[in-house]
């Protein structure tokens, strides 16, 4: 087939195949199979960049960049919406509607009022062209290059759209994906975000819509423009949004898109979301409920700041008094020290709420908090609750000798000195050497599951080890003996021998986990996988600067620098090199293996080589099908013996009767095939 034809076809099935996918949740499809698909146009796009389209399927992944969004006016205003909070002012909104519409029946729509930003998409040809934030309401910005990476919005339309189209939606950033950024920017030590409605606005105006096509937002259409649907003959919003459902719009459907004829139905539907909106996978702030005829809609027309046709109504936000009985400061492994409130334990939202986040010295001084303070604390669009603020009537604020409480000048942890940087608002501890919350915060990362996963090492354990001096950094774990550990508390042999394999083991955990499990900062488990996969090994970190960093693909100067200079810094490069004399990976093992010579063998690598590393010894195992341990045991098959070989080695493989392979014959055992 010819490449221009092929193209089509692929983008005519990638198109389907991603709305079965992301609006049906019905794929046809494998993700391999998907992926394969995709690949292949990439590559034909990459090699015929005369059939180049805006609107192809491999758009999804981002990779414009945009310097400036451009401003655009809207078609018509971007308006928003009046408030109500119950059912009598919601009554009061349906008399004047009626009054507005004398012997008419009129239809409501009631849907959900979706948290996150309002977009406006243009299409054109059946493509989409704009999309635009609603920015003052009159003019907004073309931020077209980041909406396009998200999955649920059509680049091009179904056949039968019409032509033009602007549809109006809302983008928002569903719970799950949500909490997976902020744990995966925990573990990168950064600061998190405080709820998903600010998250998708700012990921709107990132600049790099490669990360935007990292975080996965969504978008409901809940706005067909009016004229073209009467021009059409459809006659409804509601039958306007099923209509979009089939151009390739995700649209609310069932009880989000419910139409009624009376305020007791209005208000039965809002008492089933009161409740409903806890099982949703995305935040929601309220209902909104609009008259369903365009007819209507057109002839109660509007104010200058929103339609007459339509009514928000807002959830209460569920707020509690409590007693504050002090604040707290964890040090985390970074050194940053966060604020949070310790209360006395209430009811909020169907959870017990013990603590409140406070996060920073300026946010209490703000609070102006006091011991013994009651305070107001409100469950919002956030996962952690917050304090939002102090009943003064009844607290103790009226005591004119109250003294607000003060953000500590010194670690809670080692009394250092704490430094606040130009322009962060976060107090850090600078002692990251030897402050105890730091030192354990490093290490439990290192062990976590997603890092070294160490089995049989848990945070208990950790602070143990710490305050009885026998861990001061990562390395030290792998220094741990049988006799260290039995005098402790909680520690039978079995216990000790569980943690004692668990390290073991972790010793084959692959480069990349090594990588994140260090703790850079602004090294997550993704960056931690791309930066293994350029560089390929731990030595090749020592001698990279920064602007090698940065000419790799999506590492940008933030994790450039940080990188770099932890590279430099003696004391971490010191934990390195003793990880890697305790024979932890540091070199990418081809996902592939190169051969399968070694396939059964449980080899341990000793000594030092002529033609190759250590490390490039232990890579060439595991890529022709051996597996690596660090000692030497009874299960161990072979000993790949260097120069220098420790006698106690010697003796103990001669002991178990495990055979001796020396650099030559290795050599010829891997390329004999
Ligand atoms: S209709 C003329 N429907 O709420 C107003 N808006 O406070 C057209 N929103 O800016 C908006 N869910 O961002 C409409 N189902 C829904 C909505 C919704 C969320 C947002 C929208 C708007 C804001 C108004």
């Amino acid at each position: 087939m010819e490449a221009g034809a092929r193209i089509a076809q692929l983008r005519e099935e990638l198109h389907a195949h991603n709305h079965r996918y992301y609006v049906m949740a019905e794929p046809v499809i494998s993700d391999r199979e998907f992926d394969a698909l995709l690949d292949e146009l990439a590559k034909l796009e990459e090699a015929h960049p005369e059939f180049a389209d805006p609107t192809s399927p491999t758009k999804r992944v981002g990779g414009d960049l945009t310097d400036k969004f451009e401003k655009v006016a809207h078609k018509s205003p971007m308006l928003s919406l009046s408030n109500s909070y119950n059912a009598e002012e919601v009554a009061q909104w349906a008399e004047r509607v009626q009054a507005g519409l004398p012997d008419e029946e009129v239809e409501f729509v009631v849907e959900l009022k979706y948290d996150g930003v309002a977009i406006s998409v243009w299409y054109e040809d059946q493509a989409m062209v704009k999309a635009l934030t609603r920015g003052d309401g009159t003019t907004g910005e073309d931020v077209r290059a980041n909406v396009a990476t998200i999955k649920t919005l059509p680049l091009r339309l179904n056949p039968g759209a019409p032509n033009p189209l602007e549809i109006r939606g809302e983008i928002f950033f569903p719970w799950p994906g949500f909490e997976a950024l902020n744990e995966s920017r925990r573990e990168a030590g950064e600061p998190e975000f405080a709820n998903p409605r600010n998250t998708a606005a700012g990921t709107l105006k990132l600049q790099d819509s490669a990360v935007v096509a990292t975080r996965p937002l969504d978008c409901m259409v809940y706005n067909i423009d009016a004229e073209t649907m009467t021009a059409m003959g459809i006659a409804s919003h509601s039958e306007a949004v099923r209509e979009a459902a089939k151009w390739g719009f995700k649209t609310p459907q069932g009880r989000s898109l419910e139409v009624v004829t009376s305020v007791e139905a209005i208000m039965d539907a809002v008492a089933h979301w009161e409740e409903a909106r806890h099982d949703l996978d995305f935040a929601i702030d309220g209902l909104v409920i609009k008259v369903n005829r365009y007819d209507h809609q057109k002839r109660l027309g509007m104010t200058a700041k929103s339609p007459r046709w339509a009514l928000a109504y807002k959830f209460e936000t569920e707020r509690v008094s409590t007693t504050l009985k002090g604040v707290k400061y964890q040090v985390g492994r970074t050194g940053a020290v966060t604020p949070v409130a310790d209360l006395e334990p209430v009811l909020l939202g169907g959870t017990t709420v013990k603590n409140a986040s406070l996060h920073n010295a300026d946010q209490m001084a703000k609070l102006d908090l006091r011991e013994g303070d009651a305070v107001l604390v409100e469950k919002g669009g956030e996962i952690i609750p917050k304090i939002v603020g102090v009943d003064r009537n009844a607290s103790s604020a009226g005591d004119l000798f109250s003294q607000a409480i003060a953000f500590p000048g010194t670690c809670p942890e080692c009394d250092t000195p704490l430094i606040r940087k130009e322009g962060e608002a976060q107090h850090y501890c600078p002692n990251s050497a030897t402050c105890p919350a730091q030192v354990r915060g490093r290490i439990n990362h290192f062990i976590s599951r997603k890092a070294m996963n160490v089995d049989g090492l848990g945070k208990e354990t950790v602070t143990q080890l710490v305050e009885a001096g026998l861990i001061r950094d990562v390395a030290d774990l792998y220094r741990l003996t049988a006799e260290e550990l039995l005098p402790l508390e909680r520690m039978a042999q079995k216990s000790v021998d569980n943690l004692l394999h668990g390290l073991e083991t972790s010793k084959s955990v692959p480069f990349e986990r090594v990588l994140f499990g260090l703790g850079i900062r602004h090294v997550g488990e993704t960056v931690a996988k791309n930066l293994a996969k350029s560089l390929k090994s731990m030595d090749a970190f020592k001698s990279v600067s920064v602007e090698d960093l940065m000419a790799l693909e999506e590492i940008g100067p933030i994790v450039a620098e940080s990188v770099a200079s932890h590279f430099q810094d003696a004391t971490f490069l010191a934990v390195v090199q003793r990880l890697q004399e305790a024979g932890l990976q540091m070199e990418v093992v081809l996902e592939e293996p190169l051969g399968t010579a070694l396939e059964g063998e449980v080899v341990v690598v000793s000594g030092v080589f002529e033609t190759m590393s250590r490390d490039e010894a232990k890579a060439a195992v595991t890529n022709h099908g051996g597996r690596l341990v660090g000692s030497i045991s009874s299960k161990t098959t072979l000993v790949l013996a260097g120069d220098k070989m420790g006698p106690s080695k010697l003796q103990k493989a001669e002991k178990l009767g495990i055979p001796l392979m020396d650099e030559a014959a290795f050599l010829t055992r891997i390329g004999g095939q």
